[in-house]
């Protein structure tokens, strides 16, 4: 069997049927964060569906979008590597026909953090995944964690709008050096890659500080925060939040989680981690056997 490499809304209907596929959503220039995804959705879907779609309307910038990476026949080899049966690279006419006159907007979670340096991205980004959800119909799809909040803005659309299957999150794919895998990271000389791994470090070290039982959002934010600038990075944002509102908190809780936004020469870089709360495990008998 090879992969089916279908263009238009009319062929993807005809090559679905009734069938109720696994969707990874992506923009092309596929890494191994993206054929992770691909292969666990051949694991848990019969028929895995990838779309290439690089999404003119989540772009703030002209020249973002001019010069983003485009390699459909690299991608297609990738998808069919990792287990996917069909790829979905639609023409922008395709997905936004003419006449195209609405957008959807997840209000409160699109304001903060990457909403507020990029205006309109996220419209951009929630509307085109409602109208593959809609076009795929998957039983499942497949989001990366390393862009949290928009995974956080897809899940309350798809709450909030009764959109068809599943929403699953997976890991964020590292280098070896633990630097997230980005397709920007091909934009970083050698010397500002190696900068750059200063935000998976502050990372690690915040996640070890919250370890060890601090609980001051202050104190884990300036740890973050002077990694990065030792290592010349030019933090926009190192914020401690609750993974639901992404709101940010006064004090460590359950379901609280790191976001950092940098940039190195010219690249900005986002990243993430969940920060966990330390619990005494050793209070727990004496206090049941005390009762
Ligand atoms: O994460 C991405 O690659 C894009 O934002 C997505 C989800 C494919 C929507 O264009």
């Amino acid at each position: 069997v090879t992969i089916a490499l279908i263009s238009t809304r009319k062929d993807l209907q005809a090559a679905l049927g009734n069938r109720r596929p696994g969707l990874v959503p992506t923009m092309g220039a596929l890494h191994a964060g993206h054929t992770s995804l691909i292969s666990r959705s051949a694991n848990e879907n019969s028929l895995t569906v990838v779309s290439v779609f690089v999404n003119p309307t989540q772009f703030n910038d002209a020249h973002d979008l001019q010069r983003y990476p485009r390699d459909l026949t690299a991608d297609v080899a990738m998808a069919e590597s990792a287990g996917a049966a069909v790829v979905f690279a639609p023409a922008v006419e395709e997905i936004y026909p003419l006449g195209f006159d609405t957008s959807i907007e997840v209000e409160a979670l699109s304001a903060l953090w990457e909403g507020a340096h990029r205006p309109g991205h996220f419209r951009g980004v929630a509307t085109v995944v409602a109208i593959l959800l809609n076009l795929v119909r998957p039983a499942r799809s497949y989001f990366g964690e390393k862009d949290f909040q928009q995974l956080q803005i897809i899940r309350r659309m798809h709450a909030d709008l009764a959109l068809p299957g599943e929403i699953i999150a997976g890991p964020t794919a590292r280098d070896d050096d633990g630097l997230a895998l980005s397709s920007r990271n091909a934009r970083l000389s050698a010397a500002d890659r190696e900068r750059a791994r200063a935000i998976p470090r502050a990372l690690e070290r915040m996640v070890e500080v919250a370890q060890q039982g601090t609980v001051n959002i202050q104190v884990l934010e300036l740890i973050g925060r002077a990694y990065l600038e030792e290592a010349g990075l030019k933090v926009d944002y190192v914020a401690v939040l609750d993974e639901d509102t992404l709101r940010p908190l006064n004090l460590l809780q359950p379901g609280a989680r790191v976001l950092v936004a940098a940039e190195v020469g010219g690249v900005r870089l986002i990243d993430n981690a969940k920060l966990p709360v330390r619990t005494n495990h050793e209070e727990q008998p004496i206090a049941a056997s005390a009762r």
